[in-house]
């Protein structure tokens, strides 16, 4: 198993290109479904969570043809509906295909993913609306089983939670149901709203895209036909390296950003004292005189993300003075927590709350990563840690950032990835 070593103390200089963004590209495949003809997508981040998602494609019967950043997919002759545990369990976003397979053929069986590192994240809703769809559905074996012979009929949808892949999926669904959809209490994530805009633009009337209320016409089953799509840039990818150059006191450039769609992670990292310059597509973060604490709440966008929590923890252990932070998407979104303190932060934890004490340093050790951005906040920790940090279990990093050891290297981390001896 790989692992990442890490000598903290330098600053970082230079500029970094931003990659696609991971949630964005994982529904925009998976509409793919909801077509007969060939596809482009251009500008995927070239990650693990996207090979698996193009795997089950191929296990459908989809013709995918994939280099590192764009892939050519027909879905023409799909011949399964199941997506198998073997794939669901890797990824729990290959839920995602439950929608555009039953619209589009009328059944499907999809493994249930399962709790996560990061909380329970049950499906239910997903299901509800469906269901409310006219799809049957039985969970059974492991499986979720639904089925619509004659096809998905529009619905009025009251989402109790917003929740992201839940609005995708019945985004999706609804596109080749019957009649109107409407989805109140929607996601307006901007991974949403570009989904919306690929299913737009291949001529479905969606109204209300980025708000709270969608209206989506249905196509009563024909199959739509796309135009090439590029994927939007990965705004969690982008905070990340944000939060790389407040921690290490450092200026360092994103190219390829949007920074329209990070506005709460600049006011967060402003509050702390850094400062930034904006173009159309790159970002400059200067760092803070003085690195001070921050308070934040994790909501849905455009608020705070869950995605960033991670870093910032790590960032605001090196603060002076008292951060904090309270987790209310996930219940168990704190892992990374006792790893951060085996490097000399000082956090306290009770519930969804927690308050980062900020240290002078933070000192090396061996930890171990958890989930995919708290995997990172351990990164950006070891990056201004005192002597050797060796970041185990790296796979979840893996899965969602394109080449982070490379980009932090030249931006001059010292970083290397190595293999455990057995
Ligand atoms: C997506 C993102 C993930 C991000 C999360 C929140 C993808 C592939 N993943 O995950 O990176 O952290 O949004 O921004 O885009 N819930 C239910 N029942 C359901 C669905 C959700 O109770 O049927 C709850 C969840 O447990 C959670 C909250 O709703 O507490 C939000 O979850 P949701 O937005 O669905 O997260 P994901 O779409 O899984």
């Amino acid at each position: 198993m790989d692992y990442l070593e890490i000598i903290g103390g330098n600053t970082l200089s230079g500029s970094v290109t931003i990659s696609g963004a991971k949630n964005a590209a994982l529904p925009i495949i998976a509409a793919t479904i909801l077509s007969d003809k060939a596809v482009t997508l251009t500008n995927l981040p070239n990650v693990v969570d996207i090979r698996t998602l193009l795997k089950l494609l191929t296990m459908l019967g989809g013709e995918v043809e994939h280099t590192d950043t764009v892939a050519h997919i027909n879905n023409a002759h799909i011949n399964s509906t199941k997506a198998v545990y073997e794939i669901v369990s890797q990824m729990r976003a290959s839920i995602l295909v439950l929608g555009p397979l039953l619209a589009r053929f009328g059944e499907c069986e999809v493994s249930l993913p399962g709790g996560c590192a990061i909380g329970q994240r049950p499906i239910d809703l997903h299901l509800k609306a469906l269901e409310a769809m006219g799809a049957h559905i039985e969970i059974k074996g492991g499986y979720v089983r639904a089925e619509a012979p004659k096809g998905l009929h529009g619905a009025k949808i009251v989402f109790d939670k917003i929740t992201v892949t839940g609005t995708e999926n019945i985004v999706m669904a609804a596109a080749l149901a019957h009649g109107t959809t409407t989805i109140i209490n929607a996601a307006k994530e901007p991974e949403v709203v570009q989904l919306c805009e690929m299913i737009r633009d291949a001529g479905v009337k969606i109204e209300g895209i980025g708000s709270s209320e969608l209206c989506i016409e249905g196509t009563s089953g024909k199959a739509l036909a796309f135009k090439t799509v590029e994927i939007i840039p990965d705004r969690i990818e982008a905070g990340t390296y944000l939060c790389a150059g407040a921690i290490t006191n450092s200026s360092i450039t994103l190219k390829k950003v949007d920074h329209k769609h990070i506005r709460a992670t600049i006011d967060k990292l402003e509050h702390m004292g850094c400062t930034f310059d904006l173009t159309d597509d790159t970002i400059t973060i200067h760092p803070a005189s003085t690195l001070l604490p921050v308070n934040l709440i994790t909501i849905e966008y455009p608020g705070f993300p869950t995605d960033m929590q991670a870093q910032f923890m790590a960032v605001a252990s090196i603060a002076k003075g008292e951060s904090v932070i309270e987790e209310r998407l996930f219940e168990n979104r704190f892992m990374h927590v006792s790893e951060l303190n085996r490097l000399g932060a000082d956090i306290w934890l009770k519930g969804s709350v927690s308050a980062v004490k900020g240290v002078d340093k933070l000192y090396g050790a061996d930890v171990m990563a958890t989930d995919l951005r708290a995997s990172s906040a351990l990164v950006l920790a070891a990056l201004v840690a005192e002597g050797i940090t060796k970041v185990r279990r790296i796979y979840h990093l893996d899965r969602g950032y394109e080449n982070l050891e490379g980009k932090l290297s030249a931006l001059g981390a010292k970083i290397s990835r190595k293999k455990e001896s057995k």
